[in-house]
């Protein structure tokens, strides 16, 4: 079975066909960078025209490319929400046009939860697992009881992790996405320079806050004003405190749940000092941590085509007037 993955859930867009669950036969992600030099960050409002001047053209030479016939996909999943609402509206009236016109059977996908099911793109893991999304967006933490079956345990209350690297990285005019600009920094700087607050970490919940931690950060460069040999010392302390946070609480949930096996996906699992982090608290603790590859970690239509697919082969299609409003718990309607 070919599945089509459409995602357009913030300024990405994205197209996927994997052969059921087993085989990516091509992704492709079609970024705004250039945008992004002149705004500095995502502009919703430009992000939803420019999907609306490239979604079809990127389309024909995607499959184009891949020799495929519009004819021969069997299913189309595509994001309907969390994200950009203009955004996600885009991909969204363009895969029920799609389904209509090809007459294929059309899937509503959560973003948040394609992030955690992009490992099956590449691994087989077993249930149950506590999954990590970690975006632009979202700093979440979810149980999974089997394919399509999850709870939430706990969010960010404020900015997400990534979107707390953007704003810093913003502030110092170190481009987008910070993230990636921050990791690159932080490279052989004292991840010590700087004790910032590790906000929520003992508490009994799985909720995040990185809006303090930002803002802590921001006033520490305002009033220390550091030379650009130490500043990668205190990014390097900054990185440290949010990837602590994220993995502590983590940990604390699979625990909590008496699970062996976690997952951490979203942009931010891209992160090496993250997934080294893990890495050595789940050797410490007898976990196991499965981070998908890079390309996996930041939006692509591959995780929304293969969550599609889970949901499509135990009986779920969406209908054609699904709304661009998917929440946590409802992964398709
Ligand atoms: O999952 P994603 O591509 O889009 C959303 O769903 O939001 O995540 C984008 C976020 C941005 O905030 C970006 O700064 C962050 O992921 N990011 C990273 C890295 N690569 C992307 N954060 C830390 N380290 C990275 N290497
Ligand atoms: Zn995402």
């Amino acid at each position: 079975m070919y599945v089509l993955g459409i995602d357009t859930s913030c300024d990405d867009t994205s197209f996927a066909i994997i052969e059921d669950d087993k085989r990516v036969i091509g992704n492709t992600v079609f970024n705004q960078n250039e945008l992004h030099k002149i705004f500095g960050g995502v502009v919703p409002e430009i992000a939803s025209r420019k999907h609306i001047e490239y979604i079809e053209p990127l389309m024909r030479q995607f499959t184009g490319s891949l020799n495929l016939s519009l004819e021969s996909i069997d299913l189309i999943a595509v994001t309907n929400g969390p994200g950009l609402i203009g955004s996600v509206l885009v991909g969204l009236s363009f895969a029920k046009g799609l389904s209509i016109s090809l007459a294929k059977p059309l899937i509503g996908v959560n973003h948040i939860e394609a992030h955690a099911m992009s490992i099956f793109l590449e691994k087989r893991i077993e249930f149950p697992f506590v999954a990590l999304v970690v975006s632009g967006g979202h700093s979440v933490i979810l149980f999974f009881k089997d394919f399509c079956k999850y709870e939430v345990l706990g969010s960010t209350r404020d900015d997400a992790a990534g979107e707390a690297f953007d704003k810093i990285a913003k502030f110092m005019n170190l481009g987008y996405p910070g993230g990636v600009a921050v990791e690159r920094i932080s490279e052989g700087g004292l991840r010590d320079f700087v004790r910032f607050p590790r906000p929520m970490i003992d508490e009994e919940n799985f909720d995040f806050s990185f809006s303090g931690l930002k803002t802590a950060f921001l006033n520490y460069i305002r009033k220390n004003h550091p030379t650009e040999e130490t500043l990668k010392d205190v990014v390097a302390s900054f990185q440290e405190a949010v990837c602590e946070v994220l993995m502590e609480k983590t940990i604390k949930a699979a625990r909590r749940f008496s699970v062996k096996n976690v997952v951490v996906g979203g942009g931010v699992a891209a992160n090496k000092r993250l997934r080294e982090l893990f890495l050595e608290e789940a050797l410490k603790r007898g976990l196991n941590v499965f981070f998908p590859s890079p390309n996996y970690c930041t939006d692509n239509a591959a995780m929304v085509a293969i969550t599609g697919f889970f949901y499509y082969i135990r009986g779920n299609i969406s209908k054609i007037n699904i709304t661009g409003f998917s929440r946590m718990l409802i992964p398709y309607n």
